[in-house]
């Protein structure tokens, strides 16, 4: 399968999915198990909507690997695997924000540090938006190519995210403050994936957050490097919680000395 039969496939599955999780919301939501901690939260529907997915990729593709937020690893035979984030997003969702998005990208290899991104879906289902993204094909917003921005005199408009751990937080509201004197704004959406595709779009210049997990950001991060931006996640002592950086080549480099280099 080419790398734009996986996205086409990405698509058409991650619709199905983004209009499962529109429906049960709007049925209303139940609150299934807390994780990391108790801001860290998983809804039926994100279980039910992975589910969906892994059945649907298992109809489709039977011998790829899978990794799924919600339901974890399996191995596959062909190399490829799909890494599945339900509904990113999850407290925004339950909250009833309607900011969320179904994230499936197709990967060759496991190591998110080594793994070739072959294609990818960020699905917004509530306004209808479908970022999608094969290798060396660029990417697109329904037939619109997409490309990142550039910060204007104003500065970079910026976003970011906080994890579920509120002793991280002090350290990340002082690289905020690092940010911010080059930033014409910071926006705090509450989904990576929506974030990485933002970017991709050009509506955000620059993206930073650490922690961010394989899913969160597989099929975003393809989506910027397709757009003509970069997505780095530099090695540094903090091993679990590794910075993730999205934006041109220039803004990213500048993020990533402000957040990391500075004191
Ligand atoms: C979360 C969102 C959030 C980000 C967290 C992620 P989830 O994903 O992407 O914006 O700040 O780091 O874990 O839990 O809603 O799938």
């Amino acid at each position: 399968m080419s790398a734009a039969d996986l996205r086409a496939l990405a698509v058409e599955i991650a619709r199905e999915a983004g209009e499962l999780a529109r429906r049960r919301r709007a049925e209303g939501v139940s609150i299934a198990a807390s994780k990391s901690s108790l801001a860290d939260i998983v809804t039926e529907a994100d279980r039910e909507v992975e589910a969906l997915i892994r059945a649907r990729l298992a109809a489709e593709r039977p011998d790829d690997g899978f990794l799924g937020e919600e339901s974890g690893a399996d191995d596959g035979t062909t190399g490829i695997t799909w890494v599945v984030d339900p509904i990113d997003g999850t407290v925004n969702y339950a909250s009833g924000i309607p900011l969320y998005a179904v994230s499936i990208a197709a990967v060759q290899g496991r190591d998110p540090d080594h793994w070739t991104a072959l294609a990818g879906v960020v699905h917004s289902p509530v306004v209808d938006e479908t970022f999608a993204v094969a290798r060396g094909e660029g990417a697109f917003l329904g037939s619109a190519r997409l490309q990142v921005s550039e910060p204007g005199a104003a500065g970079a408009l910026l976003a970011t995210g906080f994890g579920y751990d509120p002793a991280t937080h002090a350290g990340d509201l002082a690289a905020v403050g690092r940010v911010m004197p080059i930033a014409r704004d910071l926006r705090r959406g509450g989904s990576a994936a929506t974030d990485l595709a933002y970017v991709a779009a050009g509506r955000l210049d620059g993206y930073f957050e650490r922690g961010l997990q394989p899913w969160d950001f597989a099929a975003g991060a393809l989506l910027v490097q397709e757009a003509g931006g970069v997505f780095v996640r530099p090695e540094s002592a903090e091993v679990v919680r590794r910075l993730c950086l999205a934006g041109g080549p220039e803004l990213v480099a500048e993020l990533q000395r402000r957040v990391l280099d500075a004191p």
